[in-house]
């Protein structure tokens, strides 16, 4: 996730596109960078690495006359975040520059076709690809909006971008995939950004491009049109929030805006790494086929939300691998002397790739030789330094300090990181992977659907409101997703929720249930259903109001629940993507219901970099 803007007026271009970044820079803040246009004299830019403020301490001396420019805060994705990595990039004439938001996921490809053809590359990005295939297409006499429109036939995966060109003056393409865009006009001027709060200063009517069209704007025109050029009608909005609200997205709480981030974050991350031969693609591998084939255990480490991810993927790991795994608190790892050499694999889980327990795992593990993975949100973090390799989740940055599309994120990162180590050791059979990624990218719209049911979790969250004592069961990969719906309920409801395995509660919990006690159960299809189902039976007799998780149509599981919370099946092993996300709204609406806030949870912090 990136934020990128555009201005083309007659009002100086560089203060709107510094404000508008300014706004946009929760969606990303690793680095930034502006190009202008100077009238009659080329392209203008200036690129910085580090939050929005280093790039607006480094253009005093750009050229104040230039009314047309374009703008970008960057989210790292290809290129750790560095001056050279920053937005705009270019195809190194100094006429053209690009702003983009997304990831091209044959950049590879076409990056070898381009330099065949004697392209140099400058950067590490999947974005300079675009460059150099706009000024091909250039180059062969074809209009800038013709050229950025065959980016729409050459580039997959997703995308917005914005560009301007030093023999186009007034003129800003931009385009879309996937990726937002909204465009906006008003008297002598045009803007296009990645969201609405970048226009709102200047017009509340928004012009809303949709996927597969390219928009172009001149002071005080937008004009749109279609994959083969034909000009479309554009919708207008007329947007009533305000710019706090417009950055959630007119979502009430970033919270509840990052739940609904989840088909996008999960299909983020698998994106360009699902090659049917079960391959995949590891943004930084600085370990070899062999040395992952010599690997003879697993560590998956972490903590909290990060932690429950590790154990969702132990499962897989174990199944598909066949090699033992274990899974640890990061901040109990090194201190109870694991039996750590250099065939261990061990992978350390964080969204922010900085949490100080786990960056002191991995330092245990490094100081024993062992391969280190690190499977991070956050390019160039602690963490992804620190490893061997490195597997990003691309869930784009996460305000709300509840961990919600990072984690699902993680759990699909690791789900891949274990087809992958079984396709190394040749434990399963490529048809089989196959099959697997092919329901593994079913995943967003079987979350979609969920998050679609929230106005059917809300009463339940409502009716549950004044409930003390929770429990959460599960078994088998509903055991995490147990544990994880019960860390989202107290983190920001204040309710107190204990998560159990099923089997455990007769062997001393069971004797805390009583009428009034609310258990949530997570009863979707497993090898272990019935087993689930006989430990709700028992926690019913005893008085308990029962809560399942459960699969559509499923009239056993309701028959013994008093509310039910239905979601889509999927194979048993990636169901944790799927459940967790009933688990995450029940959480949301009730701590709702209690008044909390749920962005900013007492006590708690969203980074925690102190053991
Ligand atoms: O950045 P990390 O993933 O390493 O953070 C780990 C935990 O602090 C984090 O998951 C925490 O439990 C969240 N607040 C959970 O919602």
């Amino acid at each position: 996730m990136c934020g990128i803007v555009g201005f083309t007026g007659s009002d100086a271009a560089l203060p709107v596109l510094l404000d508008g970044l300014a706004s946009l820079e929760y969606r990303g803040y690793d680095s930034a960078g502006v190009a202008l246009q100077v009238p009659g004299d080329g392209l203008w830019l200036r690129r910085r690495s580090g939050k929005l403020a280093e790039l607006t301490g480094a253009v005093g001396d750009a050229p104040a006359d230039a009314t047309t420019g374009i703008g970008h805060t960057r989210w790292a994705t290809h290129g750790r975040p560095s001056e050279r990595n920053a937005h705009p990039q270019t195809d190194g004439s100094g006429d053209l520059a690009i702003v983009h938001n997304g990831i091209v996921e044959n950049f590879l490809e076409l990056r070898e076709e381009l330099e065949a053809s004697g392209h140099e590359f400058r950067s590490e990005t999947d974005t300079e690809v675009l460059a150099h295939l706009v000024a091909d297409e250039l180059a062969e006499g074809r209009s800038l909006a013709d050229a950025v429109r065959s980016l729409l036939h050459s580039a997959d995966g997703s995308f917005a971008v914005a560009v301007v060109h030093a023999d186009d003056p007034g003129l800003i393409v931009a385009a879309r995939r996937v990726s937002p865009l909204v465009a906006g006009v008003a008297d002598e001027a045009a803007f296009v950004a990645s969201d609405i709060p970048a226009l709102l200063p200047h017009t509340r009517e928004v012009l809303v491009v949709d996927d597969d069209q390219v928009v172009e704007l001149r002071p005080g025109s937008v004009r749109i049109t279609d994959l083969d050029g034909t000009e479309l009608t554009p919708e207008l909005r007329t947007i009533t929030w305000d710019v706090e609200q417009a950055e959630k997205g007119g979502y009430e709480d970033f919270m509840l805006k990052e739940i609904h981030e989840q088909p996008a974050a999960v299909r983020d991350t698998l994106s360009g790494r699902t090659a049917p031969s079960g391959e995949l693609m590891l943004d930084e591998l600085r370990l070899s086929e062999d040395e992952l084939r010599a690997v003879d255990k697993v560590f998956l480490v972490g903590c909290g939300t990060s932690y429950h991810a590790a154990m969702v993927a132990k499962y897989a790991l174990e199944h598909w691998t066949r090699l033992p795994c274990e899974i640890d608190i990061a901040s109990e790892f090194r201190y109870r002397d694991p039996v750590v050499d250099t065939r261990t694999l061990v992978v350390g889980v964080s969204q922010s790739g900085e949490t100080a327990d786990t960056i002191e795992a991995m330092k245990y593990a490094k100081r024993w030789d062992a391969r280190i993975i690190a499977v991070t949100n956050v390019v160039d973090s602690s963490m992804a330094r620190l490893a061997d390799a490195v597997l990003y989740t691309h869930a784009g940055p996460e305000i709300g300090v509840a961990a919600t599309k990072t984690h699902l994120a993680q759990v699909v990162a690791l789900e891949l990181l274990a087809l992958y180590l079984a396709g190394l050791r040749g434990t399963r059979y490529t048809s089989e992977a196959r099959d697997l990624l092919a329901e593994l990218c079913e995943i967003p719209s079987r979350i979609e659907t969920v998050i679609g049911r929230s106005d059917d979790i809300h009463p339940v969250a409502h009716e549950l409101v004044d409930v003390r004592d929770f429990f959460f069961l599960g078994r088998g990969v509903g055991y995490p997703v147990a544990m994880e719906g019960a860390l989202k309920l107290k983190e920001i409801s204040y309710a107190r929720a204990e998560a159990y395995p099923g089997g455990e509660m007769k062997h001393g919990p069971i004797a805390l249930i009583e009428p009034g006690t609310v258990v949530v159960g997570v009863a979707t299809r497993s090898h272990v259903y019935a087993k689930v189902l006989g430990n709700i039976s028992e926690m019913r007799t005893r008085g308990a109001t029962i809560v399942l998780v459960a699969n559509d149509g499923d009239d056993t599981a309701a028959g013994l629940a008093d509310h039910v919370l239905w979601v889509p099946s999927t194979i048993e092993l990636f169901s944790p993507a799927v459940d967790t996300v009933a688990l995450q709204l029940f959480a949301y609406h009730l701590a709702k219901e209690r008044g909390r806030d749920v962005d900013k949870p007492r006590n708690l912090a969203k980074t925690v970099t102190v053991e």
